[in-house]
């Protein structure tokens, strides 16, 4: 009986050994250790041993059950071991591939400076307003003082919806709309786009961009245009940047006046870029005209106001070296991504 019980724990440890699955090892514990398994079947024989043998063979048969227990729960665990393992290999994910590239998009030359001019403005106290590119003649034409037959009118050619409707040729128009709608002290600049019917070339596209400014309160001069379209050229191109005034006319501003900034790449001595004037015409100005002022519902007695309008593209144009408007237009990445 002692070699039978010393033959079933080294065969029970040998398939044990070999055993590589969780549900492989239940079978092989029912086989030696179940009701009806190989050890059972032994002890069941103990009634026929003598009373010295007893005790001795009960002691073994409780070492061999107590071993092959103890070698499945090893093993039980080992194989658990194993699988979780198994399990993380093939889950995990290898952080040294390279990465799908994800391209970043970045802001157009017109609006980098679009938002440095509103920055500039809106550092000097300027509201931002917004206005319809979709108008009423009356808007852009009429309450700016250029009344249906005007010759101005020509040299702004436009879109026309209808004979009242027409796509803006100038964010002047938004002027109208903010001082019928806001008393004085106004200070607002609008930003936006403009459409006029010309072909399209280097310097010319039906649709461009406009930065209108409007200021209206009690004892606007001269000087504060002046002042204010200075420091914006100083901001926007370095302290050493000078402006020039020359007169004008603009049917909805009396004086009126168009304003040269100095040529950056001569420093005003004048060369082909700015040929041989020193001097690069910007944008136009002038003291609001009395009858635009009356005509939104403000007393031109009680107060004054200085307006201007710049052109973006020009600006953007001058800032980048690029002498070619379309290229703003054609949204080529090979152009855009050098911003
Ligand atoms: N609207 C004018 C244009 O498109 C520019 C302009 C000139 C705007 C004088 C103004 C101004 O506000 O006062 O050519």
């Amino acid at each position: 009986m002692k070699q039978q019980l010393e033959k079933i724990e080294a065969s029970a440890k040998e398939e044990l050994s070999s055993c590589s699955e969780i549900k492989a090892l239940e079978a092989l514990r029912i086989k030696y250790l179940g009701k009806k398994g190989e050890l059972t079947a032994i002890l069941k024989q103990m009634g026929g041993l003598t009373a010295e043998e007893r005790p001795v063979i009960g002691q073994l048969a409780n070492k061999v059950r107590a071993d092959i227990e103890e070698a499945l729960a090893e093993k039980l665990s080992s194989l658990k071991a194993n699988q979780q393992q198994a399990k993380i290999a093939a889950e995990s994910i290898d952080i040294t591939l390279p990465g799908k590239h994800c391209g970043l998009g970045k802001l157009h030359p017109l609006s980098i400076v679009e938002n440095e001019v509103k920055d500039i403005f809106m550092g000097m106290g300027f509201d931002i307003a917004d206005g319809p590119e979709v108008d009423y003649d009356y808007y852009v034409f009429e309450a700016l003082n250029l009344p249906p037959d005007h010759p101005a009118r020509d040299t702004q050619d436009t879109f026309y919806i209808s004979d009242k409707v027409l796509l803006r040729t100038q964010t002047s128009s938004v002027q109208v709309h903010v001082m019928e709608t806001q008393k004085p002290p106004i200070r607002i600049i609008s930003p936006g786009r403009v459409y006029r019917s010309d072909a399209v070339d280097a310097t010319h596209s039906p649709l461009f961009h406009q930065i209108e400014g409007l200021v209206v309160d009690k004892g606007i001069k001269m000087s504060d245009l002046k002042g204010t379209l200075e420091m914006l050229m100083k901001k926007l191109y370095g302290n050493d940047c000078k402006i020039r005034l020359r007169p004008h006319h603009f049917p909805f501003t009396e004086p009126s006046c168009e304003v040269d900034v100095m040529c950056f790449n001569c420093g005003g001595k004048g060369c082909s870029m700015c040929k041989g004037e020193g001097y690069i015409e910007l944008l136009g100005a002038g003291m609001v005209h009395p009858k635009v002022l009356e005509g939104c519902g403000i007393d031109s007695t009680v107060y004054s106001g200085f307006a201007f309008g710049l052109g973006l593209e020009r600006i953007v144009m001058r800032r980048y070296g690029i002498s070619d408007m379309r290229l703003l237009y054609e949204n080529d990445l090979r152009f855009l991504n050098q911003f």
